[in-house]
C-alpha cells in the first residue's frame, strides 16, 4: 500500500510524454529518491535532468525489482502489455497512456474531471484516453451534463509531436530541407509534414473507412460516456505544427441554447473561454494544463440547438502526462480517504491528496 509519499516508475521516460511526466513531478517537488525512470536498451544506464538532480534511467527488465507503487506508462501499447505482465504480481498500480487497455471493459478509462468515479482503492490498471478524446470530451463534457449532446462533428488539427519526439525531429528536418530547397522524402510520416497538412497517418479500416485515430474518437467518446451509439464523426488531419492540438468542434444538443449560456456554462465547470475577438492558437495552449475554448458560436439556423467551438489543447500535458497525474492523485486521495477512515488518529494525513484533488 502506497506511503505518503509514493514511489514512482515513468516508464519511456526520455520520451515526450515521460519526460513532461517528470517534468510535472519535479514541479510539484516529488522528492528524486521517490521517482524511478525506465526505458529500453537504447536510454537505459544514462541520466536524465529531474529538477535540479539528474536520475539514471533503468532498464524496463528491472521494473519488478524497484518496489513502485505507481507506474506511468508513456511507451507503445507492446510495452505496455509487457510491463503489465513484468509488475502482475506487484503491488504497483498502472497508469497507461497507450491504447493497450483502453477498450477493455474491465480496465477504467477515465479523465479524472469527468469520471474519477471509476476510479476505486482497488483499481490496479488505468487507461488514459487517446489525447484527442481526452480534449474534446473535457470541451464538452460541461454541455453534455447541463443540456445533453445529440451528436458530435469534429476535425481535428494535429501536433506532429503526437507522433513522438520522431514527429518533431521529422519535422525539423523536413522544414530544413524545404527551406534550402531539398527535397527530402517523409520516413515516419505518409506525406511531408513541413508546409503540408494530410489526413491522419493512422490505418483505415476499410469496413468504416475511418482511420485508426478516428475509431478512438468514437469508441473512446462513448466508452466515457457510457453511450454506445452516440454518433461522433471525426476526421483527423496533421498540421505543421510542433506542439498543442487544435479541433473545430460541432455538436448537436438535445435543448436550445444561446451563447452567453454556453459560456457561462464552461466557466462553471473551469474551462478556459475566450471572448468574441479573440484569437485561439495551438502556441496559447502549448505547455500550459488548460483545454481552452474560443470562437463559441450558435448555428441560428438550428433553432439554437447546433453549436460551434474552437479548442486548442498541449496534448502531451493534459491529453497524457498531466492527465495520468491527476489519476494518481485520485488514486491516492481514495486510498488515503480510505485508511484515515480506518484509523484512530486521521490526522493530516490527506491534506495534500485533497489539495490535489482541487487541482484535478
Ligand atoms: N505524444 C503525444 O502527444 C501523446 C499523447 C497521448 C498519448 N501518447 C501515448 O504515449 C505513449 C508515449 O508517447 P511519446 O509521444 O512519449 O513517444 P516517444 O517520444 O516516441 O517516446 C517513447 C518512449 O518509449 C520508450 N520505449 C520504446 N520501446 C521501449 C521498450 N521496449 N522498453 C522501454 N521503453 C521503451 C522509449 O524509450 P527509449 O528511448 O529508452 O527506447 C521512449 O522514451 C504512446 O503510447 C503514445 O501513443 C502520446
Amino acid at each position: 500500500m502506497p506511503t505518503s509519499v509514493p514511489r514512482i516508475g515513468i516508464v519511456g521516460a526520455r520520451g515526450l510524454v515521460g519526460s513532461e511526466a517528470l517534468s510535472i513531478l519535479a514541479q510539484r517537488g516529488h522528492p528524486a529518491k521517490s521517482v524511478v525512470g525506465f526505458g529500453s536498451s537504447r536510454s537505459a544506464g544514462s541520466r536524465i535532468d529531474y529538477g535540479p538532480t539528474p536520475i539514471e534511467i533503468q532498464h524496463i527488465d528491472t521494473i519488478a525489482d524497484h518496489g513502485l507503487d505507481y507506474t506511468i506508462l508513456c511507451a507503445d501499447a507492446s510495452v505496455a502489455h509487457q510491463v503489465a505482465e513484468l509488475l502482475q504480481h506487484q503491488p504497483a498500480t498502472i497508469i497507461d497512456n497507450s491504447s493497450a487497455f483502453r477498450m477493455n471493459p474491465r480496465v477504467p478509462l477515465v479523465v479524472p474531471e469527468i469520471n474519477a468515479d471509476q476510479l476505486t482503492e482497488q483499481s490496479k490498471l488505468i487507461a488514459n484516453p487517446n489525447c484527442s478524446t481526452i480534449m474534446m470530451v473535457r470541451a464538452l463534457d460541461p454541455l453534455h451534463r447541463e443540456i445533453g449532446i445529440r451528436n458530435i462533428t469534429v476535425t481535428t488539427y494535429q501536433a506532429v509531436s503526437g507522433a513522438g519526439r520522431a514527429g518533431v525531429d521529422e519535422l525539423h528536418a523536413q522544414t530544413h530541407s524545404h527551406l534550402n530547397g531539398i527535397d527530402q522524402a517523409p520516413s515516419l510520416f505518409p506525406a511531408g509534414c513541413a508546409f503540408n497538412v494530410f489526413e491522419h497517418e493512422s490505418l483505415i479500416d476499410p469496413a468504416t473507412g475511418f482511420n485508426g485515430e478516428e475509431t478512438k474518437m468514437i469508441n473512446e467518446t462513448r466508452r466515457i460516456w457510457g453511450i454506445a451509439d452516440l454518433p461522433v464523426l471525426p476526421t483527423c488531419v496533421r498540421v505543421p505544427v510542433e506542439r498543442a492540438h487544435a479541433q473545430s468542434i460541432v455538436a448537436d444538443l438535445q435543448e436550445p441554447t444561446t451563447e452567453s449560456l454556453l459560456r457561462e456554462i464552461l466557466s462553471s465547470y473551469a474551462i478556459r473561454t475566450l471572448e468574441p475577438g479573440e484569437t485561439l492558437t495551438p502556441l496559447d495552449a502549448a505547455g500550459g494544463d488548460d483545454v481552452i475554448v474560443g470562437r463559441i458560436r450558435v448555428d441560428p439556423s438550428s433553432g439554437g440547438r447546433r453549436v460551434l467551438l474552437w479548442v486548442c489543447c498541449d496534448q502531451i500535458r493534459k491529453g497524457a502526462a498531466l492527465n495520468a497525474i491527476q489519476i494518481l492523485d485520485q488514486l491516492k486521495f481514495k486510498r488515503c480517504s480510505s485508511r484515515a477512515k480506518k484509523s484512530t488518529r486521521p490526522g493530516k494525513a490527506c491534506a495534500e491528496e485533497q489539495n490535489r484533488k482541487v487541482l484535478a
